[in-house]
């Protein structure tokens, strides 16, 4: 047998930029000072330390859920991990399961209720659209649903499902468990889990919350934790078990060995969360993306939704047709130092507006770095009337940053 030996590899001194790229993507987004910090301490995972940061963590995360639900538990893993973790603990074989579909993230949902064995029926919203409570009730009337499967934002194609509020409270009158996916809106708009009567909540941490990826949260209401409790089967999950898992969260005692640093990375996310307070913190994210929106209007560009559906975490911009999308992104990535994501094919780019993104100056760069890419591929773009917009949709915030 051959001796394996030892790569030639470099350093990421060598890999990473010199000069950090400014995240505007669809997440991971930056991260503030304190919970990089955070991310890089190590203690143990058991024990009175431990114990106080998670008591805390469930606390603030009852505060960004808006619930009273003693089930609050983080995940090791990413949002899907979370998404994973509400939909194999509440659909059980031959459960009936309604899945609100708009794009990839809600048809991801449905893959795992099928994976579970769930009977899944996908409800199709038309592209660019919000899913309407008259439409779902039409499955809900005909179908004595289990569980019904939403996604707040749908960061794939920027539509926003204003209305899943009224759809989870619709479900609840019938019966059905209501699963949202909050992964990219936790936090940058108005979430109420117990007044919606949301049975499971998930997010990740590294959009709205500005933590790192890899350590999630997830919100059972007291009908979901009853379900869980009385199953009669057991999950094919080991990691995902609720029911395990509350053995850490809850019971102080041994699950896996929890990811110690993602943890206080996320309490201090968390913790900043708190200090802001929700209400401000939408605003922020309202008046921010409401002036990048103005902006990338102003300068000649189309935004793919039409604003009743639109999104305000992440924006899709139209690229103007003959120039890449990639070619665009590659530009401001080399050139401005500016990072935004694709849009797995279509003719746009997404741009983010979640936790620390939606910063003034993180607008003004990203927006000039936008403009400046797409002159450069030979598209007609008013840039200086593109900036005075940004900076007359920001001069409340402004003046609100330097108050
Ligand atoms: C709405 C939504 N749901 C779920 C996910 C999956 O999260 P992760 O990539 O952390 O697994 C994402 C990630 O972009 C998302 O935007």
């Amino acid at each position: 047998m051959e001796t394996v030996l030892p790569p030639p590899v470099m350093s990421l001194d060598h890999i990473l930029p010199e000069e950090p790229l400014l995240m505007m993507g669809a997440g991971p987004v930056p991260i503030p000072h304190k919970v990089a910090y955070a991310n890089s301490i190590v203690i143990n995972h058991l024990g009175e330390t431990m114990n106080r940061v998670i008591e805390q963590v469930k606390d603030m995360g009852r505060y960004v859920f808006q619930t009273v639900s003693g089930h609050v538990l983080g995940v090791a893993g990413p949002g899907s991990a979370a998404m994973e973790m509400a939909i194999c603990n509440l659909v059980a074989p031959g459960a009936k399961v309604l899945c609100v579909c708009n794009g990839l993230f809600s048809r991801r949902m449905a893959e795992m209720a099928t994976r579970v064995g769930g009977n899944v029926v996908i409800m199709d919203v038309p592209n660019n659209e919000t899913a309407e409570p008259a439409a779902v009730e039409e499955y809900l009337k005909n179908g004595s649903f289990d569980v019904l499967t939403i996604v707040q934002g749908e960061t794939s194609n920027t539509v926003w499902n204003r209305n899943v509020g009224a759809i989870s409270q619709l479900a609840n009158s019938y019966g059905c468990l209501t699963i949202v996916d909050a992964v990219c809106t936790l936090s940058t708009m108005p979430l109420e889990m117990d007044l919606w009567k949301i049975d499971a909540v998930i997010t990740g941490g590294q959009k709205g919350l500005s933590s790192i990826p890899g350590v999630s949260l997830v919100a059972f209401s007291d009908k979901a934790w009853e379900r869980i409790e009385h199953r009669d089967y057991k999950i094919a999950h080991w990691c995902l078990d609720a029911v395990l898992s509350n053995q850490f969260w809850n019971l102080k005692s041994y699950h896996y060995t929890a990811p110690v640093s993602g943890i206080l990375a996320l309490h201090e996310a968390l913790r900043l969360v708190c200090d802001e307070t929700l209400p401000l913190r939408f605003q922020r994210h309202e008046v921010c993306s409401k002036a990048l929106q103005r902006g990338i209007e102003s300068m000649g560009l189309e935004l793919l939704v039409p604003e009743y559906a639109r999104l305000n975490s992440v924006l899709g911009v139209v690229i103007p047709a003959g120039i890449s999308p990639d070619l665009v992104r590659s530009h401001m990535s080399k050139v401005h130092r500016v990072e935004v994501s694709g849009a797995f094919g279509q003719s746009m780019v997404r741009i983010g507006q979640m936790g620390e993104q939606s910063r003034a100056h993180n607008l003004f760069k990203t927006l000039h770095a936008l403009g400046a890419s797409l002159k450069h591929s030979g598209a007609k773009i008013d840039l200086p009337s593109g900036i005075a917009e940004l900076e007359k949709g920001l001069s409340q915030e402004l003046a609100n940053t330097f108050a």
